[in-house]
């Protein structure tokens, strides 16, 4: 095998993912820009394709814009060990703004979580395409089975609607623990204030049981996510950038052609 590409339908959005890869012996012949261009034939609906290009992995950029991929979005996801004396300043700085309360997921009503993690799902995805509303359920229990109910937090209203979520999952990937934090609504006033109180329950609840290391998830798109992260403590960080490809191939199909790289 020289290389792969694989095309996933996202599980609820309307759109696919694509990663593609090549030994390093056989580089620069043509044969990604090949397999990228044939694993589309496979797909059943002119959908938009997205690519990841992470920081670990240099080469996918100046290969996704070969493709004609443009960027749609940025994941800084910065890490923080909440245990240091600096993310313990920041975590005791956030003050929940008036008649507002957090609490541990383990305390709210499963239904309620469920329908507060759709909403903020169905707005922070329409960047990637039309949101499926029938496929959140599933997605959900996929990604509840990770979540930790008692290091994950909720923030409620004078009203005890759910405004603001931190979802905890420890050592869910390679070992490494990711936060999914913000706001229900899209447009929730005083959202980063009840976005920052929450996180910073979760931070706690990490601290405790003495985690080290967390990466906060989130998209340069999201409502709240880029002003967070502007406040939270310098730390390390793995950023990612999400390409997007017009479903049209035509061009990047002729090119390729020309270059007639050895059968993938
Ligand atoms: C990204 C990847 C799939 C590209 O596969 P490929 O078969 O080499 O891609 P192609 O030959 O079709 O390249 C198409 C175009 O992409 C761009 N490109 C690909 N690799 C590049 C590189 N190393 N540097 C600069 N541009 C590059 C060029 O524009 C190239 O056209 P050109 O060769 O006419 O200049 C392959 O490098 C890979 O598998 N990378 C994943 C692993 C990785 O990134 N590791 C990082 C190690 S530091």
């Amino acid at each position: 095998m020289v290389g792969y590409a694989t095309l996933v339908l996202s599980p609820a959005t309307d759109s696919y993912f694509c990663d593609v890869s090549v030994s390093l012996a056989l580089r620069r012949r043509g044969i990604g820009t090949r397999l990228f261009t044939e694993v589309q034939r496979v797909a059943d609906r002119p959908l938009p394709v997205l690519g990841r290009v992470m920081s670990s992995q240099p080469l996918r950029r100046p290969f996704a814009e070969h493709l004609g991929g443009s960027v749609l979005m940025h994941c800084p996801t910065p890490a923080l060990d909440p245990t240091s004396a600096a993310c313990r300043h920041w975590t005791a700085a956030q003050r929940l703004p008036e008649g507002y309360v957090t609490a541990p997921m383990v305390d709210v009503p499963a239904e309620e979580v469920r329908a507060a993690w759709s909403s903020y799902f169905t707005w922070a995805h329409q960047p990637f395409g039309v949101v499926r509303p029938e496929a959140l359920p599933t997605v959900w229990d996929d990604y509840r089975g990770g979540v930790d109910a008692t290091l994950s937090s909720l923030c409620r209203d004078a009203d005890g609607a759910i405004v603001a979520l931190s979802l905890v999952s420890p050592e869910v990937w390679d070992g490494r623990t990711f936060i999914v934090a913000e706001t229900v609504d899209r447009d929730q006033p005083l959202g980063l204030a009840l976005l920052q109180a929450t996180l910073a329950a979760s931070l706690r609840a990490l601290a405790d049981r003495g985690f080290e290391r967390v990466e906060i998830e989130g998209h340069s798109s999201d409502a709240h996510i880029p002003p967070l992260f502007e406040t939270l403590p310098a730390g390390s960080h793995d950023p990612m950038d999400l390409y997007l490809f017009a479903p049209d191939r035509d061009a990047v199909s002729s090119s390729s052609t020309s270059k007639q790289p050895p059968q993938p």
